[in-house]
């Protein structure tokens, strides 16, 4: 259970009710929220999470928010769960007000909160050593992909439909049979010529931040990389696969099946791949160092 949560200026014990019914991110999931990885009590990628929440903020019309007290607020957080290695999740919503989809006045005061938890980073590499399926789903997702909203049903169901398949995570599969991401991470081939193939930035994905580090490990090994939406026929002939997130870091996909594919197929030898392998080297080691990535 959550020792500390931050909410609204205070900082409550887990377990315990402390949310308005009338907030906005209760109501309409009118709500946007950040994940980062915390490792050896550093936040992973401060700046980039911070950058994209700002860019969230302005796309649905809420207030930036400083980024001095919010990383504050977090370090306490942090420190008051006795957290060094694990996440952070924070949310923002549009405030509490009486249910009206349109805004509240303007002066309403956002909503805030802060939770913190460690992560079994020995767990994940154990299975990051063996590697995870991946289940294929329809893309049913709105337009606005670059948001990091907690209107997550879609990817609720996506990943639910996943752990019923047997599988770890959910991948969506547009209608013209283009893999776009998961339900809550980036999606990655390798192909037959050993060059690395993701989905480009462009309004449907979220622009992962592992993402853009993998990117820059990948320029730093000098992994040809292509940003192209791979296809389901693309990732059967695939010779490796992987997911990235902030609380997955790299984790190899060794079978897909669902959308387009019979029963299940094996990526590449069926274990995690030379290529996989090597970014998730390289990008733990920037970590070590204590720098970004790359
Ligand atoms: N998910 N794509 C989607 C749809 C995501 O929800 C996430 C992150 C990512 C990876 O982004 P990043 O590398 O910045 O974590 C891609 C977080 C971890 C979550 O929902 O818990």
């Amino acid at each position: 259970m959550l020792r500390s949560v931050y909410i609204n200026g205070r900082y409550l014990p887990g377990g315990r009710p402390h949310l308005e019914v009338e907030d906005r991110g209760f109501l309409f999931a009118d709500s946007l929220y950040e994940v980062w990885m915390v490792y050896h009590g550093g936040l992973v990628e401060q700046a980039d999470h911070l950058a994209r929440l700002d860019r969230s903020l302005a796309a649905v019309g809420m207030p930036p928010l400083a980024h001095g007290p919010l990383l504050a607020v977090i370090r306490e957080t942090l420190r008051r769960n006795r957290v060094a290695n694990g996440m952070v999740y924070l949310q923002v919503t549009r405030g509490v007000a009486p249910r009206d989809h349109a805004f509240p006045p303007k002066g309403t005061p956002p909503g805030l909160v802060v939770m913190a938890k460690p992560v079994d980073f020995a767990a994940l590499a154990q299975r990051a050593a063996t590697g995870v399926a991946a289940h294929l789903v329809p893309e049913v997702r709105w337009s606005r992909r670059t948001i990091k909203t907690t209107a997550l049903l879609p990817a609720v169901l996506a990943k639910q439909a996943a752990r019923e398949a047997g599988a770890y995570e959910g991948w969506f599969v547009t209608p013209e049979g283009r893999v776009t991401e998961g339900a809550s991470t980036n999606a990655w081939m390798v192909d037959a010529t050993g060059t690395l193939v993701t989905h480009p930035a462009d309004g449907d994905i979220l622009h992962g931040v592992t993402r853009a580090g993998v990117l820059r490990v990948a320029h730093t090994l000098r992994i040809p990389v292509r940003e192209v939406a791979f296809t389901v026929d693309d990732l059967t002939r695939a010779a490796e696969a992987f997911m990235s997130s902030a609380t997955a870091v790299i984790m190899p996909v060794t079978s897909v099946s669902g959308i387009g594919i019979e029963g299940s197929h094996t990526i590449g030898e069926g274990r995690p791949g030379a290529v996989t392998q090597a970014l998730r080297h390289a990008y733990f080691t920037s970590l070590e160092r204590g720098a970004d990535p790359g």
